[in-house]
């Protein structure tokens, strides 16, 4: 079996983060997203890994390299624009050939691992296998009509939804997918949707079977769902302490402070996870909060938020929560008489004021 991954696409519901990082690189519990999938796969054992990626971009090949550090070979398949996940597919025929391949949106966490659902697609001998989530808001995904216990239908965000479940960003495929993708044509928003696939494969008799994810799942496609993955890793992780912590700092619940980093007459309150080379000098700290390296956060409040390498916080009066910050933001008190407000910010940030 084989593996593919997605990392393409624009991210436009994660703008401004967006206009410089690709969404897949954006840390989550300070680890790029995409490495979740990664390891995901190689724990279920595959070692041929194609990752799909926007043709003008190599960003995502510099950061995650040949594989070799997860034991797998990574094969990059540049997608020339964002034509839909079956189009995604349908280029990367070559490199699957006729095997059975997991098809693992590179924006999506599951907890749990994927093995169980690859066993699944084994013992149920189809020619399809999906995941299905129970969510609150089915519309923004693929929705499946069950029949019993089986899936009669597939629509691609419906206005009107067909049952509570949406369809997850993890698929198990044998070749028959491919007869699918290559004959769909796009949708009303110009996309060959994968959606329309599962339908077709419906439509002519392949066996399509699923599992229900009872753990958490997310999409990271949004800014909250990003601090929702956040806080759920986090809470997930094992307390580590490899930096320095001085005799006016208390370190409570689960915190991870990678070597190098440094507190300094300060508080911090897990779950929370601080980078190599960070301080935290008077502040405070507070749960579902990852800091990312290189960051100086100095008399200043921070919860429930991520905060990407680089940036510098400092003498913030009001705690920043929920927040997101790209590498190398600054956030600082104005020192000069008259005391304003001054932004320096890029096209779709977001600033709330009190
Ligand atoms: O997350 C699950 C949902 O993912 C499913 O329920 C939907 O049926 C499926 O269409 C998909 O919907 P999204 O609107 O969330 O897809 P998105 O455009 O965010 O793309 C998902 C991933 O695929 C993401 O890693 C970006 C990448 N991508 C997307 C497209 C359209 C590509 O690499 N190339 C593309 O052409």
């Amino acid at each position: 079996m084989k593996a593919l991954i997605t990392s393409g696409g624009k991210g436009t519901r994660l703008q401004p983060i967006t206009h410089t990082e690709n969404k897949h690189l954006i840390p989550i519990a300070n680890k790029p997203i995409l490495h979740y999938a990664i390891e995901a796969v190689a724990e279920a054992g595959i070692t041929e890994v194609g990752i799909v990626v926007n043709a003008d971009n190599d960003a995502v090949q510099k950061a995650i390299g040949d594989g070799s550090r997860w034991g797998v070979n990574i094969t990059y398949i540049p997608q020339e624009a964002p034509l839909g996940l079956a189009h995604v597919v349908k280029i990367s025929q070559d490199f699957i050939g006729g095997e059975p391949f997991i098809f693992y949106l590179g924006d999506n966490m599951v907890v749990g691992g994927v093995k169980r659902f690859i066993q699944r697609f084994q013992e149920d001998g189809c020619n399809c296998h999906l995941t299905l989530a129970r969510v609150p808001d089915p519309s923004r995904f693929g929705v499946p009509e069950l029949k019993g216990d089986r899936i009669v239908s597939i629509e691609e965000k419906p206005r009107r939804p067909k049952s509570q479940f949406a369809v997850a960003g993890i698929y198990i495929y044998d070749h028959h997918i491919f007869e699918a993708v290559n004959a769909i044509r796009p949708s009303g928003r110009g996309e060959l949707e994968i959606s329309d696939a599962h339908q077709y494969l419906l439509d002519h008799g392949y066996v399509v079977t699923y599992s229900e994810i009872t753990g958490w799942w997310k999409d990271t496609g949004k800014p909250d769902d990003l601090l929702e993955a956040n806080r759920l890793v986090l809470e997930n992780l094992s307390p580590r302490v490899e930096g320095e912590v001085d005799s006016r700092s208390t370190l409570a619940g689960k915190v991870i402070l990678e070597k190098g980093a440094r507190v300094e007459n300060s508080h911090i309150r897990g779950p929370a996870i601080i980078g190599s080379g960070t301080v935290i000098r008077d502040s405070y700290i507070g749960p579902y909060t990852s800091i990312d390296r290189d960051c100086l956060v100095e008399a200043s409040e921070v919860e429930f938020s991520i905060i990407m390498a680089g940036c510098r916080i400092q003498q913030v009066g009001i705690r920043i929560e929920s927040s997101i910050l790209a590498n190398d933001v600054e956030i600082v008190r104005a020192r000069n008489k008259p005391r304003t407000h001054r932004f320096i910010l890029g096209r779709s940030s977001r600033l709330e004021i009190v």
